[in-house]
Order: C-alpha cells, then structure tokens, then sequence
C-alpha cells in the first residue's frame, strides 16, 4: 500500500488540524487553528496528514490521519513548553543536540489499524533527520493504552514516568526515540509526499 501525505505550511496546516481533530471524540479540548499557530510560529515545525478515500465513496479522498510536531529548546518562554523541559531534565540532553516534540496527532476511527500513524511517523522522521534532529521526545498518559502501544510499536523508549497517585490512569508517561541513519534505514512505508510548506 501506498500511503498519500501532505505535509502543510503553517496557516493551511492549522486550519486542517482544526478540522481533523472534530472527528476525534477522544480528545477532551481540541487545538484551534489559532492555538496551532501560536505554537508553531518562531519554531521550526512539521504538519503532516495522511488522505485515504471514504471505503464508500472511493472517489472522495479525505484526511484521515494527521502528526504535528516542533523543536524543543532548552530556554523555552511559552510556560507550557519551560514546564516540558524541565520535566523532561536528567532524561533529555538538549545542550548542542536539537529535540523535536511530537506535540499531536491520531488516526481517524474507521482507518485505524491499516498503517497511517506508521507511514505519517516514518516521514517524520525522515524529515527531521534531514533537518537536523537527534531526537523526538512524545508525552502520553497511562490510559491511553492505543498510543502506548503504538509507540510501542514504533520503537519509543519510556524516558519518564510521573505517577499520578490519586488517578493511576492519569500518570504521565514521556517517551523519546534517538534519531539517525540506522532509524530511516528501518522504515517499511512507501509514500508518497506533496510539499505544500
Ligand atoms: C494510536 C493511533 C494513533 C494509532 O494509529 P493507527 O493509524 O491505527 O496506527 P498504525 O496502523 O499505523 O499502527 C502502527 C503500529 O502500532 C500498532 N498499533 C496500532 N494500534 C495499536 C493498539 N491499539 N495497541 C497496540 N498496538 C497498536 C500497530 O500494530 C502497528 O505496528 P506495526 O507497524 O509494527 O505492525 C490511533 O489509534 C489513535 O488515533 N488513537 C487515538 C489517539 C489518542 O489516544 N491520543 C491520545 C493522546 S496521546
């Protein structure tokens, strides 16, 4: 099979995620556009999303998977992302190493199962190793067992765990995957990119 991916510029890419995240139930408070651009601007980044046809209307192509992702720095301002880094010190060198965070991303329900969130994590690393990137560093919680799995799957390492007493399923799990030639040479997918940045 091949896997069709769009990689998207920064406004395009918001408002696509916007869009994608609506068919997501799972997700408690879905990312406005506004909210994806005023994350990724000033950073390098990457949006990419995987289309497929509706299995009953073949003619119809639409988005049904979807990976952002962002540098991490080690002097971050955002109060958010400083709170990452400084729980991800002792685990993560940052110091003349170049960290991506793979912020969001999933699959849609019915296309799940068939290989996207793969084909979408190959060209991200693809991309961020010829950017430049040692590393990808990814957060999860303990109940979310398909991303755990998946990550499973795709060969990320437990970096950090932050166990929430009162609420196990609620425990923070970090995970991160050290990037190079060995890494890409691994990758199964055949894709097919259109470069819309
Ligand atoms: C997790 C998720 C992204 C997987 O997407 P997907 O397109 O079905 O994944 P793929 O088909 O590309 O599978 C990738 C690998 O993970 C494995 N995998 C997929 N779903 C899995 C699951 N539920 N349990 C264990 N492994 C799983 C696959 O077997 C595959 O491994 P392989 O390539 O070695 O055979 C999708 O289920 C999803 O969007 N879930 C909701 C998102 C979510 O929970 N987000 C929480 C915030 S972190």
């Amino acid at each position: 099979m091949e896997y069709h991916i769009r990689q998207y510029g920064l406004q395009q890419g918001a408002l696509e995620i916007q869009y994608i995240e609506e068919f997501f139930g799972e997700f408690p408070r879905r990312k406005t556009s506004a909210e994806v651009v005023a994350r990724l601007q000033n950073r390098d980044h990457q949006i990419v999303m995987a289309e497929a046809a509706l299995p009953d209307d073949p003619g119809t192509v639409v988005p049904v998977a979807f990976k952002v992702s962002h540098e991490l720095r080690e002097s971050e301002t955002d109060p958010k992302l400083a709170d990452l880094v400084q729980r991800l010190a002792g685990c993560v060198t940052f110091n003349g190493r170049r960290v991506l965070y793979s912020w969001i991303g999933g699959t849609r329900r019915d296309w799940r199962g068939q290989g996207f969130f793969r084909a979408l994590t190959e060209q991200q690393e693809a991309w961020a190793l010829d950017n430049g990137f040692d590393e990808v560093v990814v957060k999860t919680k303990n109940k979310f067992y398909a991303m755990r799995g998946t990550l499973d799957h795709l060969e990320f390492d437990v970096i950090q765990f932050e166990p929430q007493l009162d609420s196990r399923p609620e425990s923070k799990v970090y995970l991160s995957k050290r990037l190079g030639r060995a890494v890409v040479e691994q990758h199964g997918s055949t894709r097919e990119v259109v470069n819309l940045s």
